[in-house]
């Protein structure tokens, strides 16, 4: 067997658990509950955390609806006296730059009783109080990995931005522009790899920045469930959207009294600004071999 055979075929394996990985992750958020992940209501220890929760962090994984939550959460967190913290992006971070990161948290958390801080980041590790509550909203992984293809070359309305880079958004110069889903799959492009598609999917957020969660394993799938268990008051599906706003102004008055109201308001407003165009239907072969790469 040559090199790039061995290859060929650890890569497939890969993909195979990768696409395992994630199918897993998502059917045990999603069969945990009808619509989202949610505590045992009869755990007393988390009842008391759910109640004393003074620093919330949403570390919103991408494309899943995080901007039309966040647009409904706003103004009720202003509402409820309840202070807002967000920052940029940022992935893959050294242990002293997360470090970096859990002590602006922090602080900032120091400035009022009640804190939620969103940002798209991986799972961070806090040691001194407070000790944060997480929440997330996770999708369907194969929409999530389409809209996240197009986005990267058309955002949300075909809008270029000024860090775009040969008409993408400027975070890998692999990636080819004229290319859609379809072609990417079946001609099993770089960024159709097993390898790129963990990297920047949705187990990494509930696993952390670890060197075992960049690539697709069963150990770093544990570790992303061991924290949801240990840390995740709550997950909801964008599939299951309103219900998921119900259930976090239920589960936490404090913070998201008035959300599903919030919520309504902006429905339609929000939706249609974030659903991200030019997505082609698919064709059956790649739909097919999407599928392939998920569940097989
Ligand atoms: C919730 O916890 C209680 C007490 O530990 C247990 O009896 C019950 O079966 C649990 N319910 C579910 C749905 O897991
Ligand atoms: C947080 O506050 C402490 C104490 O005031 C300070 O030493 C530290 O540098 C602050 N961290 C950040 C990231 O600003
Ligand atoms: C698409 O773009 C790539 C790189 O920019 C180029 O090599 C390729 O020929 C293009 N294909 C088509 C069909 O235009």
């Amino acid at each position: 067997m040559v090199d790039g055979e061995f290859f060929d075929i650890s890569m497939r394996r890969h993909g195979f658990l990768l696409i395992v990985t994630l199918v897993i992750l998502y059917l045990t958020i999603r069969s945990s509950r009808e619509s989202q992940y949610k505590r045992n209501e009869s755990d007393v220890q988390w009842k008391r955390k759910q109640y004393d929760a003074q620093l919330l962090i949403y570390n919103r994984v991408q494309k899943c609806g995080s901007r039309s939550l966040l647009q409904a959460i706003r103004p009720t967190l202003d509402d409820n006296g309840v202070q807002f913290g967000a920052e940029n992006l940022v992935y893959w971070l050294t242990k002293e730059a997360e470090a970096e990161v859990v002590s602006k948290i922090q602080n900032f958390s120091q400035k009022n009783t009640r804190s939620l801080w969103a940002q798209h980041i991986h799972f961070l590790h806090f040691i001194e109080k407070p000790i944060p509550l997480y929440i997330n909203l996770v999708r369907e992984p194969v929409e999530r990995f389409i809209s996240h293809f197009y986005f990267r070359r058309f955002l949300d309305n075909g809008k270029k931005k000024a860090n775009m880079v040969n008409g993408m958004i400027n975070e890998g110069s692999y990636r080819q522009f004229n290319q859609t889903v379809n072609d990417c799959v079946l001609a099993n492009s770089k960024e159709c790899t097993a390898l790129k598609i963990w990297k920047s999917g949705m187990v990494p957020y509930f696993c952390g920045d670890m060197p075992i969660c960049e690539e697709p394993s069963e150990e770093a799938l544990k570790i992303a469930k061991n924290n949801i268990d240990r840390s995740y008051l709550v997950i909801g599906l964008t599939e299951n959207f309103n219900d998921f706003v119900e259930v976090l102004e239920s589960m936490l008055p404090k913070f998201f009294d008035g959300l599903k109201i919030h919520n309504s308001i902006i429905y339609e407003y929000a939706r249609g600004k974030t659903e991200t165009k030019n997505k082609e239907a698919q064709q059956p072969a790649t739909e097919n071999t999407l599928k392939f790469y998920e569940v097989e």
